[in-house]
């Protein structure tokens, strides 16, 4: 697939863009701070409905249009895809109500829309229109940071391919909302006789809560034969094993040795049977439930799962070395994309911020050769990167891609 127009207003630091995207890589340069990783994350954003960044939503809309006197402010990001089933028109709005009470003190109510083919749609319903791959210099924290960073990761990806999915994940918070609200209200003493109703929580929470972790078991296992393939052949050359392995998210983990944790994953990445892990979950929710009581929330289920990396058997995270875990990322990221060919029979668009400047020579000549390769091959359909400095791409590279120059929140055509 492919953005074959993009449409902005007030998005960031552009006002207003009208941009038509050619096939093929395209190379988006500039000095800093001018709106090129902006650009990437307008078309991340329809993808997935969220920005990369936690940062809050109202800080997408345009300042300058936030400073006007008018009450509601819009911010657009609107874009034409080209895909081999069916071409679609995407639009997603990013409201802002009160927007003098942003400019007083920052907070302002804020809401999304979303539109298909200029129908309204829930925001649900927009993903898997438009499927990306993101890559960005931060996602190093993908290994090393906290395992809410690879629970949202597991959760984007997914969501991205898998409507099922999406659709069961909402489902299950939905109620592990109102269960961890009971439960906080049982320890603090003020509900009396709420067995039953926790009871009827806790059985709600096991259809969509086991084919979550289902899922995820899975996706686990067909990421981790990709990038072990990607690992041995493009970046590394044989010397490294990888691995993935998820650790479900039973109570007893925090105790437990990784081996153990990665065992009980392993059991559930073979043998995704959906009957034995719903048998799982709820014994483990049952046993966890007297601790759940004295603490008021809920310790376990897919709200707690996590993931690793193992190089040589070794958690990534904990022991790798810097230049070991850029490789571990880069290797997940592509092993993302043959992972979503392989899933939806179509051709995610990759979009890759200012990696190139933080990988070796010998990793950056890898990279590259996948992403020229894939491209010639029709086996990517476009490709978008940013650079400060295109003197780091190689001439060969450069003659085959498209080069826009980013200024100020303008698309200036024009060579490297
Ligand atoms: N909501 C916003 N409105 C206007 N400008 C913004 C907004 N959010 C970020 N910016 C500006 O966008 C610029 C950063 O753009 P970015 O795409 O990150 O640059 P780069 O080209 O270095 O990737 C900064 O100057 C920042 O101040
Ligand atoms: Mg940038």
């Amino acid at each position: 697939m492919q953005v074959r127009r993009l449409s902005l207003t007030n998005f960031r630091n552009y006002a207003r863009l009208e941009l038509d995207l050619p096939e093929g890589v395209i190379l988006l340069h500039g000095d800093n701070a001018q709106g090129k990783t902006n650009l990437l994350e307008a078309i991340y954003f329809l993808a997935t409905t969220r920005s990369p960044h936690a940062s809050q939503d109202a800080q997408l809309i345009n300042w300058d249009a936030m400073m006007t006197d008018e009450p509601v402010v819009v911010g657009r990001i609107v874009a034409d895809i080209e895909r081999p089933d069916n071409p679609c028109h995407l639009e997603m709005r990013l409201i802002v109500e009160d927007s003098g009470n942003w400019a007083r003190n920052g907070q302002s109510a804020f809401r999304r829309e979303a539109l298909v083919n200029r129908r309204k749609v829930r925001l649900m319903d927009l993903l898997g229109h438009l499927r990306v791959v993101l890559f960005l210099p931060e996602d190093v924290d993908l290994v090393t940071g906290p395992p809410a960073n690879r629970r949202r990761y597991l959760n984007v990806t997914l969501c991205q391919v898998d409507s099922d999915y999406c659709r069961d994940l909402s489902a299950y918070n939905k109620v592990l909302e109102q269960r961890n609200a009971l439960l906080r209200r049982m320890a603090e003493g003020q509900t009396r006789n709420a067995a039953d109703v926790l009871q009827i929580l806790t059985e709600k929470l096991v259809e969509p809560g086991s084919r979550v972790i289902q899922r995820r078991a899975r996706f686990i296992a067909e990421m981790g034969r990709e990038a072990q393939e990607i690992h041995f052949q493009d970046l590394i050359g044989g010397k490294e094993s990888l691995r993935l392995g998820y650790l479900p998210g039973w109570s007893a983990n925090g105790r437990r040795a990784v081996d153990e944790q990665l065992a009980d994953g392993e059991a559930l990445q073979a043998d995704p049977d959906i009957g034995a892990v719903a048998e799982r979950f709820a014994a483990e929710l049952a046993a966890a439930q007297p601790a759940d009581l004295g603490r008021g929330s809920s310790s376990v289920g897919p709200h707690r799962d996590d993931w690793a990396v193992l190089v040589n058997g070794k958690d990534l995270g904990m022991f790798g070395s810097r230049g070991q875990v850029r490789t571990g990322v880069l290797a997940l990221k592509l092993a993302e994309i043959n992972w979503m060919k392989a899933t939806t029979a179509d051709i995610p668009i990759l979009l890759l911020d200012e990696v190139i400047a933080e990988l070796d020579l010998h990793r950056r000549e890898a990279l590259l050769a996948y992403i020229t390769n894939q491209v010639r091959g029709k086996g990517m359909a476009q490709a978008l990167l940013t650079t400060t400095d295109p003197g780091m791409f190689p001439d060969d590279f450069l003659s085959q891609a498209t080069g826009l120059r980013i200024q100020a929140g303008r698309v200036i055509a024009g060579e490297p």
